[in-house]
């Protein structure tokens, strides 16, 4: 599949229209939406997802969210408890994606789902993606555009530099302004429990539910079968929770106490700031390992609260040993 000619799309009505065409014909586009990039294909055919798949070199057992234009179309796909209902209307369009039991005559491909009896879906809240699904009429399956266990893409060009050639489109769009992937939450019997940490922070998804809501790490919460364990990682090492800045490593800080940080997430202390550059920090920081010849990216301690939640779970990926 390399030396596929990538077709760059421009952000109007014509880009958005072809890149429409090309996912209807069993293609593959990389589109904005506001956590990360998707590459997006047609969720009811295989062949397309196989080729997304391929595209990013991912273990086939790991199921994809379904992207549609809004809730009405999400009722095709999953039965919406009443909790379920709640959180939609809370959050949608936004960066949650519910794990939800599957209705029969779905069409949804075997390949999305992973044979599982759920579905993971989400109504994407930035325009060129609610764009693209209203002229595709359909559902969209995307995973993050970038090859498996690497750094997420937050902008057009991340994308380029990772998927040329493997691809047929890219969406050139302005960057993805939350910056971490969605928080997937399941519904259960009416009750909720957080697979993945992401845009949506657990206090707001409290609020809303009025649940005690089990965590991805508690033994009650069922595992999200995409969660690898090394994943997010650059070439550089990665040495989390750092106070202090050793030879050969160079420093991405947060908040004002970093004085010696290469780049810093959130000079305020900021984690919604810090959320939106953590990816293109991320990458931004291996270039300059590469060309200083540092060994290790140290990392300030990032706190747990609001989006610090999905920050630290992107960055302990990041920081595992590699497979
Ligand atoms: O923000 C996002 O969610 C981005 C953008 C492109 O929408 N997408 C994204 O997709 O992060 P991906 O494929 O990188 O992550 C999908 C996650 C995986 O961990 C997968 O296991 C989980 O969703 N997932 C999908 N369907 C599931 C299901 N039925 N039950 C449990 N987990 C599921
Ligand atoms: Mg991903």
């Amino acid at each position: 599949m390399a030396g596929l000619k990538t077709e760059i799309l421009p952000d109007d009505a014509d880009g958005i229209e072809k890149a429409a065409r090309i996912i209807c014909a069993g293609g593959l586009v990389a589109f904005p939406t506001e956590t990360v990039y998707g590459l997006g294909a047609d969720a009811r055919n295989s062949t397309a997802i196989a080729t997304v798949y391929a595209a990013k070199g991912r273990p086939a057992f790991n199921p994809l969210i379904v992207h549609v234009a809004n809730l009405a179309q999400a009722k095709h796909f999953a039965r919406f408890a009443p909790i379920a209902l709640k959180l939609a209307t809370a959050f949608w369009p936004g960066p949650l994606s519910l794990v939800l039991p599957l209705k029969s005559g779905h069409g949804l491909s075997d390949l999305v789902t992973a044979g599982l009896d759920t579905v993971a879906i989400r109504v994407p809240k930035h325009p060129s993606a609610q764009a693209l699904l209203t002229a595709f009429n359909g559902p969209i399956a995307a995973p993050s555009a970038n090859p498996s266990g690497r750094i997420s893409p937050t902008s057009a060009a991340h994308v380029k530099a990772d998927m040329y050639g493997k691809i047929d489109a890219i969406m050139q769009s302005s960057p993805c302004f939350v910056g971490v992937e969605s928080s997937i939450v399941k519904v259960h019997d009416n009750q909720v429990s957080l697979l993945r940490a992401g845009g949506i922070s657990l206090e707001q998804i409290r609020l809303v539910s009025g649940q005690d809501i089990a965590l991805p790490d508690d033994p009650k919460t069922p595992q999200s079968p995409g969660q690898l364990h090394s994943h997010y990682a650059p070439n550089a090492k990665v040495r989390l929770n750092a106070t202090t800045l050793n030879g050969h490593e160079i420093l991405l800080g947060f908040g004002p106490d970093s004085p010696k940080a290469a780049l810093n997430l959130s000079p305020e202390g900021d984690t919604t700031e810090a959320a939106a550059n953590l990816f293109s920090y991320l990458r931004k920081m291996d270039h300059m390992a590469a060309s200083t010849g540092a060994k290790t990216i140290a990392i300030s301690p990032i706190p747990m609260s609001d989006l610090g939640l999905a920050i630290n779970d992107r960055l302990k990926r990041a920081a595992a040993p590699r497979v």
